[in-house]
């Protein structure tokens, strides 16, 4: 057999495999129906009907569970939407340029995606509205690595919950523009992420946490 007809004959093995699980795809078309306005389309191929939801777009399954959905990447960025630039860049009311962001808010049908270990949403108004914290629901997401929220609008107390996400490496919730939405009154949870390499809680009010100093040293 030749290289080429191998990894043909390898690839659509692949491809059979990688069917979505019914329960996941009817957790992404509730996460779907959550989301209000979606002027560039980004969700299209989000459809009863739509096929295997492991093609939809932004969706990734993994060859070696069995089509469980691994990674959900709907950040927004202005390049994705057809703009010129890498990184989305505000206008002058604060509002991402590109007009391709998601609006909305987060539903809790993705507890259902229980192989989930990288979720990006960030620069998509899902914060709700009126605006809510970050959802506590988040922090069941046990096998989170990345968790990328940057950008969205919350507004109030970070949930200690995501003190919950034992596997996280990355955890990104700042905003590049604006007031203080979100603070955090106490780190302590900061301090049950044994893994984690990256975080980032620019624009977060700390101001409250008289804990920082302590849950930060805690940290690897
Ligand atoms: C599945 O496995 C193939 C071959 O190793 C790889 O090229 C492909 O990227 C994998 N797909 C996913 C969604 O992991
Ligand atoms: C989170 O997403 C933003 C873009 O939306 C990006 O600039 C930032 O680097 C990401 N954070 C991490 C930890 O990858
Ligand atoms: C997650 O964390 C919160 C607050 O830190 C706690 O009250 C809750 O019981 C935890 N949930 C689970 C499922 O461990």
């Amino acid at each position: 057999m030749s290289a080429r007809l191998l990894a043909a004959t390898f690839s659509l093995v692949a491809t059979l495999s990688l069917a979505c699980v019914p329960e996941e795809r009817d957790a992404l078309l509730a996460f779907r129906d959550g989301v209000t306005g979606d002027p560039a389309g980004r969700l299209a191929t989000w459809r009863r009907g739509g096929g295997d939801c492991c093609r939809w777009r932004g969706v990734r399954c993994s060859n070696r569970t069995n089509g469980h959905v691994v990674a959900l990447r709907l950040r927004n960025d202005a390049a994705a939407a057809g703009g010129s630039g890498a990184e989305a860049e505000l206008d002058d009311r604060g509002y991402y340029a590109g007009g391709a962001a998601l609006v909305g808010a987060i539903s809790p049908a993705l507890l259902s995606l229980r192989r989930l270990r990288h979720l990006d949403l960030s620069r998509n108004y899902l914060e709700g509205s009126p605006a809510t914290p970050p959802p506590a629901f988040l922090g069941g997401l046990a096998n989170l690595r990345y968790l990328n929220l940057s950008g969205i609008y919350f507004s109030g107390e970070i949930p200690p919950h995501l003190g919950n996400l034992s596997n996280l490496r990355y955890l990104d919730l700042s905003t590049d523009f604006s007031p203080q939405l979100t603070r955090s009154s106490e780190l302590s949870w900061l301090a049950r992420l044994p893994l984690l390499r990256h975080l980032s809680l620019s624009s977060v009010d700390l101001s409250s946490a008289q804990d920082w100093p302590l849950a930060v040293a805690m940290l690897p």
